[in-house]
C-alpha cells in the first residue's frame, strides 16, 4: 500500500497495464526510444477517479472522459482502434484487477515509432495504454484550502493548440506553472490567457461566487472542458444557483466570495488565497462546501437523479471485439 504523503502519484510495480489490448505487468510495458510520442508529447490522455460506493467500487463519469479521449485522439488525428464501449470495458478491466488502492486511472494514447523522425510522420502506430496509481489527495497542502498565485506563464490559446483535447505536449505549460508555484511555496498555479483574463489552473478548472452566482470562463477562454466543471454545474442547477459562463479578471478573483478549483485529481477544492491575498471570509465558504458535499456524494453513486455519472467496475460487460 502507497502512502498520501508524497508528492505527485506513484504507481505499484506489482499493477497491471493495459496495452493495445493486453493486461500486462508494468515491467512489460515499454516505449520505444525513437516514439513520436516521447519527442513531440505527440499524444493525448484522460484522468478518471474511482470511488467506493454501496453496490461496489465504481469509475465516476467514465463514458464522459473516455467520449473526450476520443475527441481528443482525433484532433491529433491518432487513430485509436478502439470503441468507446472497449475502452469503458478495459478501463474497469484494470481497475478489477489493480484493486482498490487504484483510485486514479490514466488512459494514454500515443504515437509509436516507424524507424524515422519528423513532424511530417504518416503510418505511424497509435499505441493505448490504461494504467491507474493510488493517488489520493491530488492537492495536499494541509490547509484548508488551496493557496493560489498567477504563473508568469501565459495560458496558450486556442489559436495554438486545441485547449479542449488533451494533448501531452500541452502540459509543457501546465507543468512549467505548476513547478514555478511549487517554488513560490504555492499548491497551484492561476493561469492568465492572452488578453489576461483567467483561465484557469494548471490542471483545474476556475470557479468563483459572486452576487449569489457562480461564475466561470467559458471555453474560448482557454479551457479543458472540465468534466468535474460539468459536474458542478450541474450539481449548482439543482441548488437552483445561477451558472454563469464568462470571462473573469484577476481582481475579480481576489474580491470574490468564494473561489475553487475542479477537477478529476483535485475533487472541488477550496482556494483560500491568490498571490497572498486571503479570498472570502471561511474556507471553505458556503456554497463550495453545499457543493463539494454534493459532489462527494455523486461520486459515491448517493444521488439517484445522477445514477448514470456512476459506472460498477464489477459489472462485466458482454464481450465485444475490436473494431
Ligand atoms: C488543464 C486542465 N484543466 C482542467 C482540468 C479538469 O478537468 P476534469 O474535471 O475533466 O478532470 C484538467 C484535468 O484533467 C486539466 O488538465
Amino acid at each position: 500500500m502507497l502512502d498520501d504523503s508524497s508528492v505527485g502519484m506513484k504507481m505499484d510495480k506489482k499493477e497491471k497495464v493495459w496495452l493495445d489490448g493486453r493486461l500486462i505487468g508494468i515491467d512489460e510495458a515499454k516505449v520505444s526510444i525513437l516514439s513520436y510520442g516521447l519527442h513531440y508529447g505527440w499524444g493525448i490522455y484522460e484522468g478518471l477517479r474511482a470511488y467506493d460506493t454501496n453496490k461496489g467500487r465504481a469509475v465516476f463519469r467514465l463514458k464522459d472522459h473516455m467520449a473526450r479521449f476520443l475527441d481528443s485522439a482525433r484532433f491529433m488525428q491518432l487513430d485509436v482502434p478502439y470503441s468507446i464501449d472497449e475502452l469503458c470495458d478495459a478501463v474497469k478491466e484494470v481497475c478489477r484487477s489493480n484493486g482498490p488502492q487504484a483510485d486514479y486511472v490514466r488512459p494514454l494514447a500515443y504515437y509509436g515509432e516507424n524507424g524515422e523522425l519528423g513532424l511530417s510522420a504518416v503510418n505511424v502506430p497509435t499505441h493505448v495504454a490504461i494504467m491507474t496509481i493510488h493517488m489520493g489527495a491530488y492537492i495536499r497542502g494541509g490547509a484548508p484550502g488551496a493557496s493560489l498565485v498567477t504563473s508568469s506563464w501565459e495560458k496558450p490559446s486556442n489559436r495554438a493548440t486545441s485547449l479542449t483535447a488533451k494533448v501531452c505536449g500541452n502540459y509543457v505549460n501546465s507543468i512549467l506553472a505548476k513547478k514555478e508555484a511549487m517554488r513560490q511555496g504555492a499548491d497551484e498555479a492561476l493561469m492568465l490567457n492572452h488578453s489576461g483574463s483567467v483561465a484557469e489552473a494548471s490542471a483545474e478548472n476556475v470557479f468563483m461566487v459572486r452576487h449569489g452566482k457562480i461564475i466561470t470562463p467559458g471555453l474560448a477562454e482557454g479551457i479543458l472542458e472540465g468534466v468535474t466543471r460539468d459536474t458542478v454545474m450541474q450539481l449548482a442547477r439543482e441548488l437552483d444557483i445561477e451558472v454563469v459562463e464568462r470571462n473573469i479578471t484577476r481582481g475579480e478573483l481576489i474580491i470574490a466570495d468564494e473561489v475553487f478549483l475542479t477537477g478529476t485529481a483535485a475533487e472541488l477544492h477550496p482556494v483560500r488565497s491568490l498571490d497572498g491575498i486571503p479570498i472570502g471570509k471561511d474556507v471553505p465558504g458556503p456554497v463550495t462546501a453545499r457543493l463539494r458535499d454534493m459532489y462527494a456524494k455523486a461520486t459515491c453513486g448517493e444521488m439517484t437523479q445522477f445514477s448514470d455519472w456512476v459506472d460498477l467496475i464489477d459489472e462485466k460487460p458482454a464481450r465485444r471485439r475490436k473494431k
